[in-house]
């Protein structure tokens, strides 16, 4: 199949000006594992908000798949209430109504031959009704444990590739694997069915305005990338906090960690965005290729027991709200050893960041929920100041705030007004809410725009998933063989080892 022939050209997108909103052509998706939290509160109303932007083709569809013995009208009540609960635009019925019209839904499990057939008939029918044209996409919000019985369906079906005419497309929700071995395993399986270039994995950190935001900062000014090495910065951290629980996750959660969560796929994604080289352009090959590269050359520091953290919350209070620790909540075994928080030091051998430690950190139920990368400056190699006059100035910093409060900050010193001189430090504050009217577009609405373009800048490939464990791996069996997480109290900023951590280099985490 080649998607280059039967890619749809859309009359209004001009390759002049890509500022254009780009609007899908004719199309269908079908969502496995529609009744799930992720389709619920993410994916549902994010397909709504682009048919409200006037994103998606008039005659889409979208067939949800599931074991649950539900009619057209049951799955339309559904997504009706997924939308009114959590769109990001007002309810509009005309938009609705058309959207309601091009639903429909097919009952069975992933193991069930007929149901399969029965979808492809769904399909085929969708086709003469709606003009959808041949062109699906499936999205699997299913546990990792189903991908190989769904794309072996979609295959034994006939419904993975395109009859005479149209695309198909295949986008997989994380967890991609829980180690290098097990996504090497899932790549197999999903690239013997459905070639790379139709596959999209999705991190929905990558389709954040802020995170797309740091390609623009760096390579759209001047004034950073001469200093965007080595020879200025001391460090870099990335941090992804949140205040929320584990509580109703336990399924998922444990024996996972907060390493294999968030630091595989979002945090080394970040990383790779900030560290990796100009590409010539943002097309899918030329961006990808540079991410990966820089990804190849990103290694775990050791020894383990010192350049690494991890730990588990336990009670304690959420501003003022007490709250259980991982243990207590339910489904969690009581004895688990699954960590809350993670931290570990990487370094990058390339002659850009040789010698620059980033520190990545995560954790739940920590002091607040904030995700920034805040690149930490070295100290002048000369200050014609007295020490007291400096005494309140720390390092330069450029902090790019992924969330909340979106922006760029920079850290620099100020002389303080009086007949003194003294300097200490000030902030510059670039806030999108300020500095824009338009509202920023959820994530998913941006990924799933993207899929049904074809426009894979956004999705890691195979590749760089694999490398993504091959980095975290040694961590994790490091862990794995050395007992059970420190303790933290829920509120607080993660374990004391993490303090240490940075500590025994001379540093210390932001407290953001
Ligand atoms: C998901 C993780 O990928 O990202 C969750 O599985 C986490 O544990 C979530 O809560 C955070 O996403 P966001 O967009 O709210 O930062």
């Amino acid at each position: 199949m080649s998607d280059e022939s039967t890619h749809w050209v859309n009359p209004l997108r001009s390759p002049e000006d890509k500022r254009l909103p780009r609007i899908a052509g004719p199309s269908g998706m079908v969502i496995f594992g529609v009744t799930g939290d992720l389709a619920r509160k993410k994916l549902l109303p994010a397909i709504y908000d682009l048919a409200n932007r006037g994103l998606l083709p008039p005659g889409f569809a979208l067939v949800g798949f599931g074991r649950r013995n539900w009619s057209k009208q049951d799955f339309e009540d559904y997504v009706r209430e997924a939308v009114e609960a959590s769109s990001r635009t007002a309810f509009n019925t005309n938009v609705w109504d058309r959207l309601a019209e091009g639903m429909q839904f097919v009952s069975g499990s992933f193991n069930d031959d007929a149901a399969f057939d029965a979808l492809a008939n769904t399909l085929r029918s969708t086709d003469e009704t709606r003009g959808t044209n041949g062109n699906w996409a499936f999205y699997l919000s299913v546990p990792p444990e189903h991908f190989s019985s769904v794309v072996h369906q979609l295959d034994r079906s006939g419904m993975a590739q395109p009859q005479d005419h149209g695309w198909r497309r295949v986008i997989i929700e994380k967890p991609f694997g829980h180690d290098l071995e097990s996504a090497k395993e899932l790549n197999r399986v999903v690239n013997s069915v459905f070639p790379e270039r139709s596959v999209f994995r999705i991190d929905h950190y990558l389709g954040k305005e802020t995170v797309q935001n740091i390609m623009a900062l760096r390579f759209a000014n001047q004034m950073f990338e001469p200093v965007w090495n080595s020879h200025y910065i001391d460090h870099v951290q990335i941090t992804m906090a949140e205040d929320i629980g584990l509580g109703g996750r336990a399924g998922y959660y444990d024996g996972i960690g907060a390493a294999r969560d968030v630091i595989q796929n979002h945090l080394i994604q970040l990383l790779a965005l900030i560290a990796m080289e100009e590409p010539t352009s943002f097309s899918p090959g030329r961006l990808r290729a540079e991410k990966l590269k820089v990804l190849r050359a990103t290694t775990p520091v050791e020894p383990f027991d010192e350049t690494t953290a991890r730990g588990q919350y336990v009670a304690g209070w959420q501003g003022s709200e007490r709250v259980i620790g991982l243990r207590e909540e339910s489904g969690f075994d009581p004895n688990s050893a699954t960590e809350t928080y993670a931290a570990c030091t990487l370094e990058i051998n390339s002659r850009r960041w040789a010698g620059v430690p980033f520190y990545l950190r995560t954790g739940k139920r920590l002091g607040r929920r904030v995700t920034e990368i805040a690149l930490v400056f070295k100290r002048p190699p000369y200050q014609p100041f007295e020490d007291d006059q400096t005494k309140l100035l720390t390092n330069n910093a450029v902090v790019i705030r992924v969330q909340p409060d979106e922006g760029v900050l920079m850290r620099f010193g100020s002389k303080v007004p009086g007949t003194a001189f003294e300097v200490r430090d000030v902030n510059m504050d670039f806030s999108y809410a300020e500095a824009f009217t338009e509202q920023s577009p959820e994530a998913y609405e941006r990924l799933i725009l993207d899929a049904l373009l074809d426009e894979s800048s956004l999705f890691p490939t195979n590749a760089e998933v694999e490398r993504s464990w091959e980095i975290l791996d040694p961590i994790l069996n490091y862990w794995e063989s050395h007992g059970h997480p420190d303790e933290y109290r829920a509120g607080t900023w993660g374990p004391a080892s993490a303090d240490a951590m940075l500590a025994k280099d001379g540093r210390q985490w932001r407290r953001p």
